[in-house]
């Protein structure tokens, strides 16, 4: 039987950084339990869980964003760039799913477009990022 998972969270690249660890899984377990949804054809707990994916990514970017000033980070305006593309991206696609609720479209960007995506930037971005800030907070002790 095919996984009803994207991902699993094994899966996702660790970094040095609890806290970030933890805000990556938990917006897997977000993204999974759309496509479990997507699979139910369920549209109403879809529109539920995608509200909840737009603001967790929100929080999630903006934290790596500050923390990234905070501590000066050299590729900062790089890694921002990265979630500024796929802010987009992922608002565009949302705002599609709910205008027209269109599975197919949604499915292609939640199975296939995400996970490649958070698997790249994970262990690129954020794995550089969060050596960097760890070992500037650990000076500061
Ligand atoms: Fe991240
Ligand atoms: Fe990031």
């Amino acid at each position: 039987m095919k996984s009803k998972n994207v991902l699993e969270a094994n899966e996702i690249p660790q970094v040095a950084m609890d806290a970030m660890n933890d805000i990556h899984r938990d917006e897997l377990q977000i993204v999974n339990n759309i496509n479990e949804a997507i699979l139910n054809h369920d549209t109403e707990q879809i529109s539920l869980f995608c509200k909840d994916w737009l603001e967790h990514t929100k929080a999630h970017f903006e934290r790596e964003n500050y923390m990234m000033e905070k501590y000066d980070f050299p590729a900062f305006h790089c890694h921002q760039n990265e979630h500024f593309e796929a802010m987009e991206l992922l608002e565009k696609t949302l705002a599609a799913w709910f205008k027209n609720a269109d599975l197919d479209e949604l499915s292609a960007y939640v199975q296939k477009t995400w996970p490649e995506w958070y698997l790249n930037h994970i262990s690129t971005m954020d794995v550089i990022t969060s050596a960097f800030i760890k070992q500037s907070m650990d000076k500061e002790r």
